[in-house]
Order: structure tokens, then C-alpha cells, then sequence
């Protein structure tokens, strides 16, 4: 195991030194920058006038050493304050322009990237969600975005900037005093060396805080919204420990990225420093000797210290990119997941129900192992069929199925004969109401709630659902009615009334098909026996499964199937079933036993 760690963590090496993907992020990078091509090259223009006016203050130092001080020009005195000030003028306007394109550009791409990234997180299927964390998703679209953002902005045009100045100054460095310059450049190279072989690890690190920045918001994410079992627990001192424990290893892991980021000024500084001084050893004596002007002289010299800051910030576009490309991979690694849950080329239309819900053979495995192994029924149009059967049996499973949260793995489901998978997703969900085992809501108003799937219903049909779900009156009861936000009542709601809610949401969408699990589960029998007249209601005409453990929920049902370990062991109608004096029969008698004793 030992081996093939390190195999991994080779092969990681070697793919960061070629990096592999580099290229092809690359593309996607560049396809985000092009829709703000015009602002990139107005930033571009600007960079180039502050690196102009870089060069041109290098270069005035020759005549105001040689022309004031050594001739003594008058003319020269007026003209060529008025030429630093235009110089200084231009480049602060520049640099002004730069920083504002350069960031518009930025916070843009931020936007578009978080709209893709929510925009193709959503249209994952379930099973994404539910091998993701909440938090390491969210710290995607928070936390990483912001970091793509600084190396589009920060390394594209200001590379272009410290690039166009370093090149300028080098052209008046050769200007000034070409052999000098060519001894001066010699030194450069060996100080950039170091300065990329840094930039690897940087990748490496940053990739490593980005990772233990997710875990923390996917950490907190947990014991926020979980505090509830963290205080029942008495756990605080354990979430506590585990949460210093995650800052220390982000602390470790950020003084790691820093120690490697802040080598690189030092290096590039001394070897700068080792330039200079052989530059005022060179020229000095060149000065003394009356080869060059002391004006010369002091323009070379001014040009090696200018040329000094663009290049430490080309250094640091390096890392800026290694940290960029990190973020990148993570980003458009979800970018780049293929939904497994696609529409056919060519849907199937559906008809309007009732419909004819049939499972054939259905296989089914979230991982390696089987939970449905091979079921078959069938929902007759306009029929209910119940599931029963032990927890863990697969009955939410095959609820699962029939909206295509996930595919099954063997068999099909068919609607009014039609496999479900040769449909347009949109359409088979259209004309499924669910009541799932969570009750879920989201934090609008009740009545926003209340409306989810249907789009502009009118104010009537809000308060029918409502009542017909038994949640009206004690809606009434909140603060402002239907127009209480979720959130305002906290913790508030009793589950038999989030469930009540759930019902209310499903009912409206008045869907052919009626998919119920444990939808009454959190209710009182005596508020379970009015919202089951109501659900009873609802399933009138449409073609409705439905899941529970208490029995007198199913007893009405058409058909009963009984799931045990992923089969069906037993199908019937209530009274057939009791007589047959299986499974469903010892079901009934512990259900019965447990009313007597409750
Ligand atoms: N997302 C998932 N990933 C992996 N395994 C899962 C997942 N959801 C359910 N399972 C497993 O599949 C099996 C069937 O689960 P299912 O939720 O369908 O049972 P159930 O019959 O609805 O039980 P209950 O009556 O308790 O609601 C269980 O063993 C469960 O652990
Ligand atoms: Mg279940």
C-alpha cells in the first residue's frame, strides 16, 4: 500500500511538471476572458502607458544630470519639469485605467464562472449531491472563483504591463551603454532559475489550502446546521478539537505557501543586488576614465532599479498562475462532470394521465451492493399501490427510481410502456408530485413554498392545497400568514406541520403520478387520519405508490407489495395478504400489538 501511494504521488509530480492540464484548462480560462476582450485590450493600452512613462522616467534622468547639472541649460530647467510632470500625469492615469478594466474584467469572470458553476452543480444528479459535501460545493463557488479571478486579472494584464516596462527599459538600458548592459543582463537568468523551480511547489501547496479551506466550510456547514445533535450530544468540546485541529493543519499548510512565496523576492533581490553593484563598479570607473557621461551613467543606473520591480512581479505572475491553475482544476473539474442522468436525443413525447407506472426486472446498486434485486410491478392507471416492508428494504430506492434521480443498473421502468430513460427528464418530472421521507422546505414565504412547482397559481388554489392538507389554520397562526418567511420561524415548525406543508406542495402541482413516502409519518393518528382523507382525495384518478410503516395508512391501497432486502416477497391486496399469513400478516400483528400497547 506503501508502494502505491507513492506511485500516486509520483505520478501527481510528474503530471505538475508537464502539466498536463494545464493545457486544456488553458482553453476554458480563455474562453471566459474573450467575452471581455474589448476591456482586456483598453487594460492592455493602459498598461502600456504606465510602462511607457517607466521607461521615459529612466530615460529623463540622462538629460537632467548631463543638460542641468554638468552644462547648466536653462532651457532644460523650465522644460524638463513640465516633461516630468506630463510623464507622471500619463502614468498615474494609466495605472488607473489598468487597475479599473483589469478588475472589471476580474469580478466578471468571477460572475459568469459562479453562474456556470451553480447553473451545472444544479443539473448534476442526485447521486453528485450526495457524494459531495454541501460545504466543499459551496467553498468551490465561494472560495476558489476568487483565486481563478486573481490570476486572470492580476497575472494576464499585469504581466503585460511589468513585460512591456521590462522591455523598455532594457532598450534604453542598450541605449545607454550597450556593453555594460549585455555584462549586467548576464546575472538576470540565474536569478529567475530558483524563482520558477518555486513556482512548482507553490501548485502543490496551494492545491493543499484550497482542499483544507473546503473541508473547513464543508466542517462548518455540518456542525452549524447539525448543532441541535452536536448540544443533545454534549459533543462541543469534540467539535471544538476537531475544528482547531482543521486550522491548525490550514495554518501549517498557509505558512508553507508563504515561506515558498516570499523566497522568491529575496533571491531575485540579491542577485539584483549583485547587478547593481557591478553596474556602479563598471560604470564608475567608465566615469572616471571620461568614457561615459556622469548623465549616462546615472540613466543606466536608474533603469537597472526600475527594471527591478516589474521583474519581481513577473516572478510573482508565476506563482499568482500556479495558484490560479490549482483553483482552476477544482473549479472546472465540476465544470467537466458528466451528468450520468441525461436527456435521450431524441424524447419520447408523454401523454396527459393517467398512467400505467411499470418496474420490469428492476436492478438497482448505489455502490457495489444490490438493494433492488430484480423487482416487478406494475401501478395500473389510477390504481395506489403501497410499499411495506422492513427499514432498509429499498422502498425510498425504487421512489428514487421512478423520477430518474438515479438509473437503475439492470431492468427498466416503464411509463404507459414507455422506458422511462427515452423521455425528456423535464417532462417525466412534470408529472410526478412527491412527498419525500425529509420534509424540505426552502426559506421563502409559506405560500412560496406552498406554489415550488407550479409557476403564478392563484391565491384560491394556495388556500385549497392548504386546507386540504390541514396546514391552513395553523399558517394562519404565524406571524404574517402565508407571507411568513420559513426562516423568520426557525426551528418553529413541528414536523407534522413541515410534512403538512410538504403535502400542500405536492398537492398543487397536481401531478398524474403521486409518489408518497411516509409522507404522514411525523403526524398524530388523529391528524394522519384527516390529511389521509385528503391524500385519499388526491389519489382519485391518478396513479400513486406509497410508502409507509403504519399499516392503517396502506390498508386502503389497491395492492400491496411487501420488500424485503431489495425483492418483493409478497404482492396482494390487504385482505389476501392477511390470510396468507406471511410476512405481511407478522407485519400487521407487531403493528397491531404496538397500537394496543401505545
Ligand atoms: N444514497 C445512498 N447511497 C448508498 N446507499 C444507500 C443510499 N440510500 C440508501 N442506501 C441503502 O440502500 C438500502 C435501501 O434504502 P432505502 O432508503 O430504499 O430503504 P427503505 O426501504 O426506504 O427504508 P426505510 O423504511 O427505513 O425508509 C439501505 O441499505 C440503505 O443503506
Ligand atoms: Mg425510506
Amino acid at each position: 500500500m506503501d508502494a502505491s501511494h507513492r506511485q500516486i504521488i509520483r505520478e501527481i509530480r510528474v503530471k505538475h511538471f508537464f502539466k498536463i492540464e494545464f493545457k486544456n484548462r488553458h482553453r476554458q480560462i480563455l474562453s471566459l476572458i474573450k467575452k471581455n476582450s474589448g476591456r482586456l485590450v483598453m487594460a492592455a493600452g493602459c498598461s502600456l502607458m504606465v510602462s511607457v512613462a517607466t521607461t521615459a522616467t529612466g530615460y529623463l534622468i540622462k538629460p537632467v544630470i548631463d543638460d542641468i547639472f554638468v552644462n547648466r541649460d536653462t532651457t532644460g530647467l523650465v522644460l524638463l519639469p513640465l516633461l516630468v510632470v506630463a510623464v507622471f500625469l500619463i502614468k498615474g492615469l494609466g495605472s488607473y485605467g489598468q487597475e479599473y478594466f483589469m478588475n472589471y474584467v476580474g469580478e466578471d469572470i468571477i460572475r459568469r464562472l459562479r453562474n456556470r458553476l451553480y447553473d451545472r452543480i444544479q443539473d448534476l444528479p442526485l447521486a453528485f449531491f450526495q457524494k459531495e459535501r454541501t460545504g466543499t460545493l459551496m467553498s468551490r463557488i465561494t472560495n476558489d472563483v476568487n483565486i481563478l479571478k486573481s490570476m486572470v486579472s492580476t497575472a494576464v494584464t499585469g504581466s503585460l504591463r511589468d513585460v512591456s516596462s521590462i522591455i523598455g527599459l532594457t532598450a534604453v538600458i542598450f541605449y545607454q551603454n550597450w556593453k555594460m548592459a549585455i555584462l549586467a543582463f548576464i546575472v538576470l537568468p540565474v536569478a529567475f532559475l530558483p524563482v520558477f523551480i518555486l513556482g512548482q511547489k507553490v501548485r502543490r501547496v496551494s492545491t493543499g489550502c484550497q482542499q483544507a479551506m473546503a473541508e473547513l466550510s464543508a466542517f462548518l456547514h455540518e456542525t452549524f446546521s447539525g448543532n441541535k445533535i452536536v448540544k443533545a450530544f454534549s459533543m462541543e468540546p469534540h467539535e471544538k478539537q476537531r475544528f482547531f485541529n482543521q486550522t491548525r493543519r490550514l495554518f501549517t499548510l498557509e505558512i508553507k505557501g508563504v515561506k515558498i512565496r516570499a523566497l522568491a523576492s529575496p533571491i531575485m533581490e540579491f542577485f539584483g543586488g549583485v547587478g547593481i553593484a557591478f553596474v556602479i563598479w563598471y560604470g564608475g570607473s567608465e566615469v572616471i576614465a571620461g568614457e561615459t557621461t556622469p548623465g549616462t551613467f546615472m540613466s543606466f543606473l536608474a533603469c537597472v532599479l526600475l527594471i527591478y520591480d516589474p521583474v519581481r512581479k513577473l516572478s510573482q505572475v508565476n506563482n499568482t498562475m500556479q495558484q490560479g491553475m490549482a483553483a482552476a482544476d477544482r473549479v472546472f473539474d465540476i465544470v467537466e462532470t458528466p451528468s450520468d442522468i441525461q436527456d435521450p436525443a431524441a424524447p419520447h413525447p408523454m401523454a396527459s394521465g393517467p398512467h400505467t407506472v411499470c418496474l420490469d426486472k428492476v436492478h438497482f446498486s448505489y455502490g457495489d451492493q444490490d438493494v433492488l434485486k430484480g423487482i416487478d410491478l406494475t401501478v395500473d392507471h389510477g390504481r395506489v399501490l403501497a410499499l411495506v416492508g422492513m427499514s432498509g428494504g429499498g422502498k425510498s430506492t425504487i421512489a428514487n427510481l421512478i423520477p430518474r434521480f438515479y438509473d437503475v443498473t439492470g431492468g427498466r421502468i416503464c411509463i404507459d410502456d414507455v422506458d422511462i430513460r427515452d423521455v425528456a427528464v423535464a417532462d417525466l418530472r412534470r408529472r410526478i408530485s412527491i412527498v419525500t421521507q425529509e420534509p424540505i422546505l426552502f426559506n421563502e414565504t409559506v405560500r412560496d413554498n406552498i406554489a415550488y412547482g407550479r409557476p403564478g397559481p392563484t391565491e384560491a388554489q394556495i388556500v385549497s392545497a392548504a386546507k386540504a392538507a390541514f396546514a391552513h389554520d395553523f399558517i394562519l397562526r404565524f406571524p404574517n400568514g402565508y407571507d411568513t418567511m420559513i426562516g423568520e420561524l426557525g426551528g418553529r415548525l413541528s414536523g407534522g406541520e413541515k410534512q403538512r406543508l410538504c403535502i400542500a406542495r405536492a398537492l398543487i402541482k397536481d401531478a398524474p403520478i403521486l409518489i408518497l413516502d411516509e409522507a404522514t409519518s411525523s403526524l398524530d393518528s388523529e391528524a394522519e387520519a384527516v390529511v389521509q382523507k385528503a391524500l385519499e382525495n388526491l389519489m382519485q384518478g391518478r396513479t400513486t405508490v406509497v410508502i409507509a410503516h403504519r399499516l392503517s395508512t396502506i390498508a386502503g391501497a389497491d395492492r400491496i407489495a411487501v420488500i424485503v432486502d431489495g425483492n418483493i416477497v409478497e404482492e396482494g391486496t390487504h385482505k389476501e395478504l392477511l390470510s396468507r399469513k406471511g410476512e405481511y400478516h407478522k407485519l400487521y400483528m407487531t403493528q397491531y400489538a404496538g397500537n394496543l400497547s401505545g
